[in-house]
Order: structure tokens, then C-alpha cells, then sequence
């Protein structure tokens, strides 16, 4: 693997500020860019708050806590954090249009021999390497929610993508801790998502069916599989919304009606009940 010194994330939401803090944590110089301030600043937060119940738990102590967060540079400037980045990771809004013009920024200003990597579940990365001048340095690098803990990183591939860049991405997930998968072919939702989603598809259909009540479902998943949550808590903590869109972006892709989000989707997202982060989706929540 090229030596990687700088890794930038793009995209301070919960799976951007996340990734960032695994990277600075295995001891990578991290930045984390968003165009909002807000975000930033709320990532800041909750990242800190995250290390000090580690730290207050024991499961990491004081110094590393603080060398990690030291480690990590918030900034809302694109050009400036990806001029010195070996390794970028975009986890932005998953808008092919805002991706494909982030790919096309990156590839402006970051150094020739800089990966760029999109943590998206939903777009292969050959949608947004058309936009960049090196389209065999661009890969998906796929984490899972919440990134600080999930072990698992999809590593797909697209028909240009060299086996330089498969390799390296490959051995940084391992760096970060991680597991890496490696993914051959883009296919709407890779593996994992395609596991989850007809698990929670047949969910669906019995919670509609008026089979058992969704709380019961869960109960089960968790009893009788060892699952640590059940799907309709899975869709809480992932957001609703990204359930939601990333059913709809394998319709896009596929046309199979079959792949439409369920209706007892559509209607919470529709609400605006996303799940833990909007305190209300299958089930409520405490406000913070
Ligand atoms: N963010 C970061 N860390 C979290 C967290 C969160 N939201 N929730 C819990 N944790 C951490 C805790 O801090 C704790 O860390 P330490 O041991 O270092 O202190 C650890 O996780 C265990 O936490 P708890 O004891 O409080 O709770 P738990 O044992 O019930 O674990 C869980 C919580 C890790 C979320 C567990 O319930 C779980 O694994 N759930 C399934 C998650 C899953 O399937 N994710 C995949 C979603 S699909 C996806 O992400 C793909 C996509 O494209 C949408």
C-alpha cells in the first residue's frame, strides 16, 4: 500500500464524522470536511461525547482519547483539506448530482496519487469516476451504521478500478480495524444491504399481514436468530430516510416493482419520521 498519511472524509453526518474518528483513532492525520458549519460543530460534540463514555466506561483511557480527537481537523473548506489527502472518503448526501460535482472538486485538488473512495450504499462509484480524471483510483469503500463499531467495510470494485487501488483500500480497512469484503461487481446494495433488506422485507410483509405485532418481530430476530436488534429497530437506528431511498434507488436502477419501498415505509418517511434521529420512527424516542 502507498503510504498513507492523510485520510479526508467528506460529509460530517453520522456515518462522515464516524469513519473520521475510526481513522484518527488508528492513528491517521484526519480531516473531515462539510459545507455546513452546524454539522460540523455537532459532529465535534457528539465525537467528543463518544470518547469520553469510552473513557468513562474504561474501554479506552484518557491520553488515547484525547490523541485521537487531536488527530482529527474539522474544516468546511473541500480544496484546502484535499490538497495533502493520500485517501479520501466521501459519505455525503446520497445525491449523485452533489457526488458527481464532490468527485469533480476532489480530483481538482487533491494530489495525482490520492484514492478517492465513496462510502455509498446506494451508487456504485463508476457514477461518480466519470467525473474525475482517474477513474481507476475510485472505488466504493462501504461502511456500516454505527461506523465506530460495525466491523464490516464493503470494498467494491467498477470495471476500471485497478487492483492498486482494490489492494489498498482493502489493507487500509484492515488498518482501521475493520473487516473488508471485497465486492467483484457494482450491484444495487452490494452484499450486506441485500442480506438486511430480505430480512426486512419479510418483516414487513408480516407486520402488514397482521401476523405478530413489529415489536414481536423484534423479539424474535433478537431471541430466536442472536440478532443484536431487531428490523424495525435496525431501520430506526440506519434512518428511515436511508431505508427509504436506498429501496427506491434499487427501483431506479432495477424498474422491478418489487424493489419499490414498502408502504409502511413510504408513510413514515413521508412523515418525517426517520427514526432515532427525528425521536419518532417505529418506535419513540427520548428527546436528547
Ligand atoms: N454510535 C457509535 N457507537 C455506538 C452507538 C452509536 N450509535 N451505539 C452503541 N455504540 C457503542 C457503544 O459506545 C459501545 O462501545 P464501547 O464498548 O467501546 O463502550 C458499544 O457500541 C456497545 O454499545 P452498547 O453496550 O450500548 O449497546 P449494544 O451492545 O446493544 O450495541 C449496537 C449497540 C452496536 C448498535 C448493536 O445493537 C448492533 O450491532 N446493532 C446492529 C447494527 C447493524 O446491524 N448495523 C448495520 C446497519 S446497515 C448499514 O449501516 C448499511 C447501510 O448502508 C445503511
Amino acid at each position: 500500500m502507498g503510504t498513507i498519511h492523510k485520510i479526508l472524509v467528506i460529509g460530517a453526518g453520522a456515518m462522515g464524522s464516524q469513519i473520521a474518528m475510526v481513522a484518527a483513532a488508528a492513528g491517521y492525520r484526519t480531516a473531515v470536511q462539510d459545507v455546513s458549519t452546524d454539522m460540523l460543530v455537532q459532529a465535534q460534540g457528539q465525537l467528543t461525547a463518544r470518547m469520553q463514555a469510552k473513557v468513562a466506561k474504561g474501554s479506552l483511557s484518557r491520553a488515547e482519547a484525547d490523541t485521537a480527537l487531536g488527530r482529527l481537523e474539522f474544516t468546511s473548506s473541500l480544496p484546502d483539506a484535499a490538497a495533502d489527502a493520500d485517501f479520501v472518503i466521501e459519505a455525503a448526501t446520497e445525491r449523485l448530482d452533489i457526488k458527481r460535482s464532490i468527485f469533480a472538486a476532489l480530483d481538482a485538488a487533491a494530489p495525482a496519487h490520492a484514492i478517492l473512495a465513496t462510502n455509498s450504499s446506494t451508487l456504485g462509484s463508476s457514477a461518480v469516476a466519470s467525473s474525475t480524471g482517474r477513474p481507476e483510483k475510485v472505488c466504493n469503500m462501504h461502511f456500516f451504521n454505527p461506523a465506530l463499531v460495525m466491523k464490516c467495510v464493503e470494498v467494491v470494485r467498477h470495471p476500471q478500478t485497478s487492483q492498486e487501488t482494490v489492494d489498498t483500500a482493502l489493507e487500509l480497512a484492515r488498518s482501521l480495524g475493520k473487516s473488508p469484503v471485497l465486492i467483484n461487481r457494482e450491484i444495487p446494495g452490494f452484499v450486506a444491504n441485500r442480506l438486511m433488506g430480505a430480512l426486512r422485507d419479510e418483516a414487513l410483509r408480516l407486520y402488514a399481514d397482521g401476523v405478530a405485532d413489529f415489536r414481536d418481530i423484534d423479539t424474535a430476530a433478537k431471541t430466536a436468530l442472536n440478532h443484536p436488534m431487531g428490523p424495525f429497530e435496525l431501520m430506526d437506528l440506519v434512518g428511515l430516510d436511508v431505508s427509504y431511498l436506498i429501496r427506491q434507488a434499487t427501483y431506479d436502477q432495477t424498474g422491478d416493482p418489487a424493489d419499490l419501498p414498502h408502504p409502511l415505509l413510504k408513510d413514515l418517511y413521508d412523515q418525517g419520521s426517520f427514526g432515532r434521529k427525528t425521536g419518532q420512527g417505529w418506535y419513540s424516542y427520548d428527546a436528547r
